[in-house]
């Protein structure tokens, strides 16, 4: 029998369960392939001995309605920017892609699906150019990977947020207070975006959109004179004023260091600089975005992600990711999952609608 090897990188999301899932249960049908995962993304390929276990049918099953990854993960396991300690103790970091081919290869594998994020998919893309036969399946609460129109995750995610936000307007309600909400997304706004239609948000910050502080002000005050005493505002995580210079994450993301969170604080600073009397009150939603179960939905397209893949490596199809694209499971090139990530269109029709709602954008 042939081996594939699995492995999960970056953040985890709901719905990697399910996508290892679909693979093995996959592969047992098609009786050629014995499927093994390794331990935190390719860590346990370095580790020694290896940390890599079988992925049988005992351990696989039922696992699609757990979040996490029964395989566990890491950002901090790039073969790309491997950290290496010098003689004097200082850590530089060395592309280690050869070497980590190698070792799969010696191991005994003849092919990898690895399921991750942008960061993820580049290192696919680099195993695969060392000669490894790998297939990418995308994965991001943020929904901002190029490549596919849809991530796993992302619509448990916006699920989650919505639940919390309908909490928020009763206790805004009650209290006349200002509530800002603030969740996830990275660089994009589509968690806050589609939140905020979902929950009925009177303001939508997103970093796509630059907002004045000024139109943000008004906003709040319209709402107050016209006796409508609450204001619940979504922000994304990334976004920032047109003016300012507000940068408040901080934290590791893959190899990079960014800063993550908090912004909802520095928009509650800003509102009472200008002078907004009402109370208000800051959330910062976090790691629960990430938490838990799979919706419905994301257990589908994760379970059919990790089928289509699984499907891939029999027809030979390397070097590119399964994706979902006008309602249909295609595959994509490697190079399509790894450029600009995809980002909400402020032109585009959902913001429209968001406005024909009713929500501003603060410009
Ligand atoms: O990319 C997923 C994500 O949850 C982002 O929305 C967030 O900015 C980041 O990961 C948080 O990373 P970490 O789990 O390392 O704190």
């Amino acid at each position: 029998k042939k081996k594939l090897l699995i492995a999960t990188g970056g953040g985890d999301c709901p719905g990697l369960n399910a996508v290892i899932r679909g693979i093995c249960k996959r592969a047992k049908k098609s009786k050629e392939w014995d499927v093994y995962g390794s331990k935190e993304a390719f860590n346990g390929v370095w580790s020694e001995p290896p940390y890599i276990i079988p992925l049988t049918s005992k351990r696989t099953a039922g696992i699609h309605v757990k979040g996490g990854t029964i395989l566990k993960t890491t950002n901090k396991a790039d073969p790309l920017h491997y950290p290496v300690k010098d003689e004097s103790g200082n850590v530089k970091f060395e592309d280690r892609t050869k070497e980590l081919v190698e070792r799969i290869k010696d191991l005994g594998f003849d092919a990898v699906i690895n399921i991750g994020g942008d960061g993820s998919q580049r290192i696919s893309k680099a195993l695969y150019d060392h000669g490894l036969p790998v297939v990418g399946v995308p994965k991001t609460i943020d929904n901002d990977l190029a490549g596919t129109d849809m991530t796993f995750g992302f619509q448990t995610a916006v699920q989650i947020a919505t639940d919390s936000f309908d909490k928020l307007v009763t206790t805004a309600e009650s209290h006349h207070r200002v509530m800002i909400m603030e969740v996830m997304g990275r660089d994009a706004g589509w968690i806050a975006l589609h939140t905020a239609i979902a929950g009925g948000a009177e303001i939508c910050l997103i970093p796509e959109i630059p907002y004045d502080i000024n139109k943000l002000v008004k906003r709040i005050e319209s709402r107050y004179e016209k006796g409508r005493g609450f204001v619940n505002i979504v922000i994304a995580e990334g976004a920032k004023p047109k003016d300012g210079t507000v940068v408040s994450r901080e934290g590791e993301v893959g190899s990079k260091h960014v800063k993550l969170g908090g912004v909802a604080f520095e928009l509650s600073s800003q509102l009472k600089e200008v002078g907004v009397r009402a109370e208000i009150r800051e959330t910062v939603l976090g790691h629960v975005q990430r938490g838990g179960t799979p919706s419905a939905f994301d257990r589908v397209l994760a379970s059919a992600f990790g089928v289509r893949a699984f499907e891939m490596v029999m027809d030979g199809a390397f070097g590119k990711m399964v994706a979902f694209v006008n309602n249909d499971f295609v595959e994509v090139p490697l190079d399509a999952a790894t450029k600009e990530n995809k980002v909400v269109n402020p032109e585009g029709f959902l913001v429209q609608a968001a406005k024909g709602l009713g929500i501003s954008f603060g410009i």
